[in-house]
């Protein structure tokens, strides 16, 4: 593997080396730019009062594992009032937490421990939709069609006008979880949820809305959180009139088109630069959009200097195995990202997508492939979430029917599963379920028995666990100056490689093949598999010091 011409992505000055074994030095307020963030998604990650469900409490106690792995950021997923229809994505009060994960003192308790570890501490904002039972939407059920109150949501007639045996919806959309996207009420109104029904989507042409975001936003920020994660962050503005959509291609539930004229409309980006005034009158804070925006180009528009401080780049979650696949990704991210001045964001799992060590297969080559795909991962240039789970190479679990819980379930038809088989409960120690999750009840999806290898008490004390490569992956981040910067430079690498420098002799190298490649010249610093004589075993990931 050699230099390469490939174009050379230095998006800015490097930062200035200090002496190995040390935290890099970098300007309070630029945290967020290279933070290693990690997703906890509150129902299943640990719980702290043995109800079965994941709660503040429990991640409070965690909070010194979390410090041991070497995160510097958490984004906690919804924990606010909802009755869960949709995995709390449905608030029925943004600025209260659901007693199911605690209470606000928890919340600031949480936040205390957190910082006084030194580690940031993000939340999730949902401006597309309420619950159905936010006061809100209640108010407006009650009142009359063309009311203020009605107007805060989107209500219209049917396409057969308004009375109450009308049948035929405002438009053909359907809803992304399956069903139409419009609910009929009793007086022969509609009203539109992108997601489940007991979603529906807020009326941000409305500008009581945008004030009622505010509120939301500055609540949280005055607590102490340092930051937010927002949800469908392109869905804000939808197409003037609501057309009906070409739905040549729909594959059905839990499935979305390329193309899908109802997201990523301009006029979502005011929406977002009202997010970055109110974020940035508070010191050192940042939002992370959420936005599945497939073209590159168009994703950065996201991150201009007075919208959001990064974007999830979802190109590596899409990514087939593979060194071609990826290479398009990082490069088409980088490039893109380059060009507004933003740092990307890399993601390989999160609550929504089959975890990453499934998606390369499963088994053992689905996990040397995950712990591959993760040197890669953390070894780029910019902020990386890790999703709780993936230090651990959890998999995807294939739950039964009954405890399917994701609406996607019911609202196929009962043909799409949806997404809880990455959302079961982290297992902890111990050699049976629940392995510590909980202590007295079963966990609100049952954990599987072949977890009791893959605990984090029994990954830790293994040297060549997942959770072992991940904190030494992490620690080398922090440490080594190339890591830290955004020196990128691609290397050219035999069939079924990629290699790319980074600083000046940093060289990471994956072989996504199926046969031993050369090894590039350098002592090795950290590599997903044994590394024997001068060969890069196939599935593996090797940083070197050239
Ligand atoms: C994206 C969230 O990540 C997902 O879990 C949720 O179902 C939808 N947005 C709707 O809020």
């Amino acid at each position: 593997m050699s230099d390469s011409t490939a174009p050379h992505h230095a998006t800015g000055p490097a930062v200035p080396a200090v002496s190995e074994g040390r935290s890099l030095p970098r300007a309070e307020a630029d945290w967020w730019k290279t933070a290693v963030f990690y997703q906890i998604y509150p129902k299943s990650f640990s719980d702290g009062n043995d109800d079965g469900v994941g709660d503040l409490i429990g991640v409070t106690q965690r909070l010194d594992y979390l410090k041991l792995l070497g995160v510097e950021a958490l984004w906690l997923s919804p924990f606010y009032k909802s009755p869960m229809a949709d995995g709390g994505y449905d608030v029925a009060d943004p600025t209260d937490v659901d007693p199911m994960f605690g209470s606000l003192a928890d919340f600031d308790a949480l936040i205390a421990g957190a910082h006084a570890r030194d580690i940031k501490v993000t939340v999730d904002i949902v401006p597309n939709h309420f619950s159905d039972q936010h006061p809100w939407f209640q108010e407006a059920l009650a009142a009359e069609p063309g009311s203020p109150e009605r107007e805060r949501f989107i209500f219209m007639d049917g396409k057969d006008g308004r009375h109450p045996d009308s049948s035929v919806p405002p438009n053909n959309w359907p809803s992304i979880f399956g069903g139409p996207a419009w609910t009929r009420v009793p007086d022969g109104q509609w009203y539109l949820h992108i997601f489940a029904p007991e979603q529906p989507d807020v009326n941000w042409a409305n500008p009581e809305v945008a004030a009622e975001f505010e509120r939301i936003l500055r609540f949280w920020l005055e607590r102490g959180a340092d930051g937010f994660r927002v949800d469908v962050a392109h869905s804000m503005a939808k197409p003037e009139g609501l057309p009906d959509m070409d739905l040549t291609g729909y594959l059905g539930p839990g499935t979305q088109l390329d193309v899908d004229h109802r997201f990523d409309n301009d006029g979502v980006h005011d929406h977002l630069r009202m997010f970055r005034r109110v974020i940035d009158s508070y010191p050192n804070r940042m939002a992370v959009g959420e936005a599945w925006v497939p073209d590159d180009e168009r994703l950065a528009l996201y991150v201009r200097g007075d919208e959001l401080h990064l974007t999830f780049n979802f190109r590596l979650v899409e990514a087939e195995w593979g060194s071609d696949s990826f290479h398009a990704a990082i490069d088409g991210s980088l490039t893109a990202m380059a060009a507004v001045g933003a740092p990307c964001t890399w993601v390989l799992s999160n609550h929504d997508v089959v975890r990453h060590t499934t998606r390369y297969g499963g088994g053992q080559i689905g996990r040397a492939r995950g712990r591959a795909a993760a040197l890669v991962q953390l070894s780029l240039p910019g902020a990386v979430y890790v999703y709780n789970g993936d230090e651990l190479g959890l998999e995807n679990v294939d739950l039964p029917d009954e405890v399917l819980q994701d609406p996607t379930w019911k609202r196929s038809g009962y043909t799409e599963r949806g997404r809880d088989g990455e959302r079961v409960p982290l297992p902890w120690e111990g050699t049976e379920p629940p392995f510590g999750f909980s202590h007295s009840a079963q966990p609100w999806l049952p954990i599987p028995a072949e977890w009791a290898e893959q605990t984090v008490a029994a990954e830790l004390a293994d040297p060549e666990s997942t959770l072992s490569l991940y904190r030494k992956a992490l620690e080398l981040r922090r440490e080594l100056p190339e890591l830290q910067s955004e020196e990128f430079s691609w290397l050219k690498a035999p069939e079924g490689c990629l290699a790319y420098r980074r600083g000046p002799n940093l060289v990471v190298a994956l072989n996504a093949g199926d046969v031993p490649a050369e090894l590039p010249p350098g002592e090795v610093l950290l590599s997903s598999s044994p590394i024997e004589g001068n060969k890069l075993p196939a599935n593996t990931a090797v940083w070197l010091r050239a």
